[in-house]
């Protein structure tokens, strides 16, 4: 048979049996405008070296415009963002309008609630017929949202409900349980003694999820802070980036978007390093806090809306790198501590866990403060313990007596 007998409907219908997912692949334009499409012939190509692809149609109005910033990334779209899939699938007019994003170390826009990301840039562009294929390099990764992906299959969109999904995540709902599980009983002394709230936080792709509350809640009822999610951007929960590489601070720092000054970057990395340093975190109040809070109650739980998230981000970015960690920890000054948190290691020397006081005396002393920290560490150290984990020993740390600084 000819290819020429190969009728184009005939081709589009039986293609349309491969399922695929469902990617944007964007980029930032010269004067700040972005641009986007939708993909579903995105591939993984290649490890060594690290390289992916997708095919844009050559009547594409807007992979030109991707073409022409030399770079591009790819947010893999979650089964609920089938509107945002819509939009850009669409010929023109603003694609942008009402999603919300962030950007990559390129510049290019990261979807908010996508799955994962690729950022990339362009390697090359081949001839394909009527496509392109454009080999992208990709610059960095990670993976978003913990949602099922958004998959299209002859003409119509759908979920991934199969049962190999659970399989992978079963160890991973495993791993928080018996973390939860080791950590009630500590958080609920350490709550019962200090009479504040004791939290329990930890990190899923790039959000930040509360996952355990114990004691008096302080401004929320615990029904709405578990499972409360927020991005893990700086400055918040540099413990997670403390004991971590190189390449995950940065990758932290990154979320924060492109036009960062260098001197705020700096000021977040020596916060991170003072928070090694002295084995526990502490994070100020102020009015940017109080914003920051305020844009946390506004998040429709469980799913709040990319706006929302937006606001979020937003309003840590206002937070800035001077509120945690002060330089210098001096006696007899007074401190408006919002809350202050202590890291649970696993075996391998990572941060599985963060226990977090809250609803401390608005200001205290650097003296009172340290015997609620002592209480938290000694708590986070001995859940470190039951799980069979290390605590790195402390190098300096300007409040005395910390009991278990020295577990090994
Ligand atoms: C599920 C889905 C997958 C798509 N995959 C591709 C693709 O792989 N390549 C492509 O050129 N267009 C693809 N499209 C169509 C483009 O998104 C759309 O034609 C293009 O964005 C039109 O707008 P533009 O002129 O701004 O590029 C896809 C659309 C949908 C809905």
């Amino acid at each position: 048979m000819s290819t020429d007998a190969i009728d184009p409907q005939r081709f589009r219908h039986v293609l349309g049996h491969f399922p695929t997912g469902v990617v944007v692949a964007t980029a930032l334009q010269e004067g700040g405008t972005p641009a986007g499409m939708a993909v579903g012939s995105f591939t993984s190509v290649s490890l060594d070296p690290p390289l992916v692809a997708f095919l844009p149609d050559k009547r594409s109005t807007s992979f030109p415009k991707i073409r022409q910033t030399g770079s591009f990334c790819i947010s893999v779209l979650s089964g609920d963002q089938e509107q945002v899939c819509r939009a850009f699938a669409a010929r023109g007019g603003d694609k942008f309008a009402d999603v919300s994003w962030h950007s990559a170390g390129s510049g290019s826009p990261i979807i908010d609630g996508a799955v994962a990301w690729i950022d990339c840039e362009i390697q090359e562009v081949l001839e394909a017929g009527d496509h392109y294929i454009v080999l992208g390099r990709v610059l960095d990764l990670a993976v978003g949202t913990n949602a099922a992906p958004l998959l299209f299959f002859r003409g119509g969109y759908g979920q991934f409900t199969a049962a190999s999904l659970s399989a992978p995540a079963r160890p991973d709902l495993l791993a928080h349980l018996r973390v939860m599980d080791c950590a009630r009983a500590e958080m609920e002394q350490v709550a019962q003694e200090s009479g504040c709230e004791c939290l329990a936080v930890n990190v899923v792709g790039d959000e930040i999820v509360t996952i355990g509350s114990a004691g008096q809640s302080y401004g929320q009822a615990p029904a709405d802070r578990i499972g409360q999610r927020m991005p893990f951007v700086p400055p918040l929960c540099d413990l997670f980036v403390a004991w971590a590489g190189e390449d995950v601070r940065e990758q932290w720092l990154r979320r924060l978007g492109p036009d960062v000054p260098a001197e705020d970057l700096a000021a977040y990395r020596d916060m991170v390093n003072r928070v090694r340093a002295r084995g526990w975190s502490m994070a100020l109040g102020g009015r940017s806090h109080i914003a920051f809070e305020l844009a946390l109650a506004q998040l429709s739980m469980p799913r709040p809306t990319p706006e929302q998230q937006r606001a979020v981000r937003e309003a840590a970015r206002q937070v800035g790198p001077h509120s945690h960690e002060p330089d210098e920890l001096v006696d007899d000054q007074p401190y408006r501590v919002r809350n202050i948190s202590a890291p649970v290691f696993d075996v391998s020397g990572d941060v599985v866990l963060m226990l977090t006081l809250i609803g401390l005396p608005r200001v205290s002393r650097l003296e009172e403060l340290a015997s609620y920290r002592d209480r938290l560490c000694a708590a986070a150290d001995r859940i470190t313990r039951r799980l069979g984990g290390r605590t790195p020993v402390a190098v300096e740390d300007p409040l005395r007596g910390r009991s278990a600084a020295s577990t090994g």
